[in-house]
């Protein structure tokens, strides 16, 4: 079946070659783009569809969320907008709300935010396990995400929970835990920060994940300078996510590398921590993408919108580069060449906007834009 869509009033292809198109017409052939065009040139089509004028963006691509928990922490929210800090510590409470829930009840909390991530725009999303922190439920999280997505992440290497001893539990995480979790993961990933896993420790975790066959993420960066961005450079991890307290040495690391550096502003937004600089990365030449960090602690948030916006006004990305970030740049994060820009052969993947230009995702903070979501040619919202 193939849809002609006509009224594009501005399209923001994220594809060198066609970049920003007016009045544009597509042609989606059953899951993919088949045609990109001027609508006076479009062949003919099975259904029409006409959008009015509004303008079209590449599905979202969520490439950093933890989505399989249970519980909430309104409260640490509270605190910390009271004034009390950020700290890795807050894990070990959804962790013990995690480890108590059902199947039924993690699940339905997950589908709940693969909802609202859809409405907002976001068509991939990768998952990250990481508050079971022992070997069946840091498993059962990694099932009940690869029912949802193809991207789902070890994160057994989140913090040390209670009741093991730091060395008996890096052991654990690249030994046991890892062969449960290995068959039901694409990605490892580990936390690599002051209250979490020192360099060698998380070392440790990804290189035995990646002797498994798992591609590597590192969260690096987000609380201190430590030195996550090397470790991830090091051993050419898809991205290294925060990258918030960067050295020199740092950026220069980045840009000679394949890694994405995965700007994650909302949880700067709800930690009340300063940005990172993305102006710095870019204009370093690093490859910059952005995500939302959907989690109950530090980003409790669903809305790549407001990410787009914040990257904006915070980090001083224009809103052509930020749409990249959460479209292009996300999908090289997540290593795939099948989403992220909207061309021939593409993922039918768009984000329909109640708005004349993409560039109202940062003009217009917090109205709610997305209008129609299509995913794999169908639409979903
Ligand atoms: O990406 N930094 C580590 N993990 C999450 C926070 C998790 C939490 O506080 O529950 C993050 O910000
Ligand atoms: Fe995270």
């Amino acid at each position: 079946m193939t849809v002609l869509v006509t009224g594009i009033g501005e399209m923001a292809t994220q594809d060198d070659e066609l970049g920003e198109l007016s009045d544009a017409a597509m042609i989606v052939d059953g899951s993919a783009i088949g045609w990109i065009g001027s609508r006076r040139d479009a062949p003919a089509a099975d259904e029409r569809v006409d959008l009015g004028g509004r303008a079209v963006v590449p599905g979202f691509v969520d490439s950093h969320a933890h989505l399989v928990f249970a519980g909430d922490r309104t409260a640490e929210f509270a605190a910390r907008m009271a004034g009390s800090t950020y700290a890795a510590g807050g894990i070990r409470t959804t962790v013990a709300a995690t480890r108590a829930a059902s199947d039924d009840q993690l699940r339905s909390n997950l589908e709940r935010l693969a909802g609202e991530l859809l409405s907002a725009g976001v068509t991939t999303f990768e998952c990250k396990s990481g508050y079971g922190l022992d070997v069946d439920t840091e498993q059962r999280s990694l099932r009940l995400a690869g029912a949802l997505t193809t991207e789902s992440t070890f994160l057994g290497a989140h913090v040390v929970p209670e009741g093991i001893e730091r060395d008996a539990y890096v052991e654990l995480v690249s030994g046991a835990m890892l062969d449960a979790c290995a068959p039901y993961a694409r990605w490892v990933d580990a936390f690599c920060e002051r209250g979490a896993f020192d360099v060698d420790e998380a070392r440790t975790v990804l290189v035995a994940g990646l002797a498994r066959g798992l591609g590597a993420r590192v969260h690096a960066n987000q609380l201190t300078e430590g030195g996550g961005v090397r470790l991830a450079v090091e051993l050419g991890a898809a991205s290294a996510d925060h990258c918030t307290h960067l050295s020199d040495g740092d950026v220069d690391a980045l840009s000679g590398s394949a890694t994405v550096a995965t700007l994650l502003p909302l949880a700067e937004f709800s930690t009340r921590s300063p940005y990172p600089d993305g102006r710095r990365l870019l204009d370093a030449g690093v490859q910059v993408a952005l995500a939302t960090d959907c989690n109950p602690g530090s980003a409790y948030s669903t809305s790549m919108p407001l990410a787009i916006a914040l990257a904006v006004r915070e980090m001083h990305l224009t809103p052509a580069e930020a749409v990249r970030a959460a479209t292009a740049t996300g999908a090289r994060a997540l290593q795939r060449a099948d989403i992220g820009i909207l061309a021939v052969g593409r993922r039918a993947d768009f984000v329909v906007l109640d708005a004349p230009s993409y560039v109202h995702l940062a003009y217009r903070p917090g109205v709610p834009l997305v209008s129609q979501v299509w995913r794999a040619g169908v639409r979903a919202v």
